[in-house]
């Protein structure tokens, strides 16, 4: 079931088009991610779906209400719409506790309770509770944000970069507990990043943006193994690209034969693999495909560049184990396990 839906939705900034008649459906209850470089208006949606700023054009609904739509505007705090900001956006002067029930009547006899609550739920010591946020670190004063948005008991909640301050294994580690809470608690969930990790690992539903609109959304399995272009293909991962032609469902290319996922036959496509369908083997001069062009040594791993010995214009980019990797010059046997992708 659908919760909320974007139709045609279009914002400008006096020239710049932030955003280009977005069609969106989010489903009840679900990890959707919304990926794309910056600029690119990941912000600027999330500010429309809120309500702290009017589109141009175009409809929203929630559950089934219209929030906005030619003749409605439903006011923000009216949305039951939960936002972490890419700063956090604590208030500076207010304890942490005042911070988090900033939405909460001061008169509510529970209120002291549902705060010690909240921030239990978001891992946070109830000592910290009459601390200032300069008192607290990043990823405490994040957790601290994430809860006051969570007082309003919202029907969703939308994440923009909310750990991008934090460093990698903090990051992690809050992505899984954020991840996991908003799931436990049955709220729909809207993730804005550039890290297209970040965004593989905690949606079921990706959206990939570029110059204000929707390129493509789908399971992150689709995204990742059927982007529509090169461009989406290197977004969301290494991405090999090489030239084939396509005969009897099967794509002819420098290291095989192979099935493709479109059958419809062409003599000049170019399709998509990842580096993980290349399974790589030591060969003679009889059976090798492909010739160590350049090896470049980063620790634990190798990035190799490989070159096609049937058609030279043709290379992949490899990262090996360092332990075993071949020198520069070696022949290789390269397998590809299909399907490939036709782009
Ligand atoms: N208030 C504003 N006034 C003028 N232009 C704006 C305003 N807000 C955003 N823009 C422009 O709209 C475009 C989209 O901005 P937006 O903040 O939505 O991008 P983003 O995808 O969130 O980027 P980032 O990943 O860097 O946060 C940009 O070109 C930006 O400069
Ligand atoms: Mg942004």
């Amino acid at each position: 079931m659908t919760i909320l839906t974007l139709h045609g939705l279009g914002k400008r900034y006096g020239s710049v088009v932030a955003l280009d008649n977005i069609d969106l459906e989010v489903p009840a209850g679900s990890r959707t991610a919304i990926v794309g470089p910056s600029g690119c208006g990941k912000t600027t949606l999330l500010r429309l779906i809120a309500g702290f700023e009017m589109p141009d054009a175009g409809c929203i609904s929630l559950g089934g209400t219209v929030l906005l739509d030619g003749k409605t505007a439903v006011p923000a705090h009216k949305r039951r719409i939960g936002y972490v900001s890419q700063e956090g956006a604590l208030f500076p002067h207010l304890t942490i506790a005042d911070n988090i029930g900033f939405g909460l009547a001061r008169r509510d006899p529970e209120r002291h309770k549902r705060i010690a609550e909240l921030m239990a739920r978001v891992e946070l010591p109830v000592e910290m509770m009459n601390r200032r946020p300069h008192e607290l670190s990043g990823g405490q004063q994040q957790r601290a944000a994430l809860a006051r948005a969570l007082a309003l008991r919202p029907r969703l909640m939308l994440l923009d970069e909310p750990f991008s301050a934090l460093d990698a294994g903090l990051r992690e580690a809050m992505r899984d507990m954020v991840g996991e809470l908003l799931s436990a608690a049955g709220i729909t969930t809207i993730l804005v990043t550039h890290d297209q990790a970040e965004a593989l690992s905690f949606a079921e539903h990706l959206v990939v943006m570029r110059d204000g609109a929707v390129v493509q959304s789908g399971t992150p399995q689709q995204l990742y193994l059927q982007p529509r272009d090169a461009v989406t293909a290197r977004f969301l991962g290494e991405a090999i690209i090489l030239d084939a032609v396509i005969v009897d469902g099967r794509a002819q290319f420098a290291f095989g034969d192979i099935a493709a996922d479109a059958s419809a036959p062409a003599d000049k496509v170019r399709v998509m693999l990842r580096p993980e369908q290349v399974r790589m083997t030591a060969a003679s001069a009889d059976t090798a495909n492909a010739r160590v062009l350049s090896r470049a040594f980063r620790g634990p791993t190798c990035r190799l560049v490989v070159q096609s010995l049937s058609a030279s214009a043709n290379t992949i980019t490899l990262v090996v184990s360092s332990l075993d990797s071949p020198e520069v010059g070696e022949l290789l046997r390269l397998a590809v396990i299909g399907p490939v992708h036709v782009l």
